[in-house]
């Protein structure tokens, strides 16, 4: 793998596993601030990004080592109203920026297989900056959010309310591969 695609993908393997941890514990602050689907999103969404991760990972199958990693990530635990703003710009950056900005690196050196899974994680983050932004208007309106099951593609991070697909739309897994947040 060229240098500047696999110290791209390391970057955003640790920019998910950071995504994963934060979710989950702004998954228990919803909780105890009584949004309990709120809690779930963020559950749902932590898993998604666990997906993104072993993607990036597994694409590096190759390139093993120790290395310094630089990744953007969001810090603090405030009230789910601030937490949901924090998901969701870092949504954006993931959508708006990074993810973009490596796709180009990772086409002008033909690597397919980064292609391949920054396609999966932008295709899923595009849903979480919506599904996020629902979740504020609720809260900001003093709600919880109504939120049916979420489903979740294990191979791509596609995540969706309702039922699993019969066929994932991004990456073409079955439904058995979806994990649901019910
Ligand atoms: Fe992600
Ligand atoms: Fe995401
Ligand atoms: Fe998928």
């Amino acid at each position: 793998m060229h240098t500047m695609t696999a110290t791209n993908l390391r970057s955003a393997y640790g920019g998910e596993s950071m995504a994963h941890m934060r979710y989950l514990r702004w998954s228990d602050k919803a909780v105890e601030d009584g949004f309990a689907n709120v809690a779930r999103l963020f559950r749902a969404v932590s898993w998604a990004e666990q997906v993104h991760a072993t993607n990036h990972f597994n694409e590096m199958r190759n390139e093993g080592g120790d290395f310094v990693v630089t990744s953007m990530a969001g810090f603090g635990v405030g009230t789910t109203s601030e937490n949901l703003e924090g998901a969701i710009n870092g949504e954006l950056f993931e959508i708006n920026e990074m993810y973009p900005a490596y796709r180009a690196v990772a086409e002008l050196q033909g690597e397919k297989g980064a292609i391949r899974s920054i396609h999966y994680a932008i295709s899923a983050e595009k849903i979480h900056a919506a599904m996020y932004q629902e979740a504020k208007q609720a809260v900001d309106g003093g709600k919880d959010l109504e939120l049916g099951p979420v489903q979740v593609c294990g191979v791509c991070g596609y995540t969706a309310e309702g039922e699993a697909p019969e066929k994932c739309p991004v990456c073409g897994a079955p439904r058995s591969r979806f994990r649901v947040f019910a």
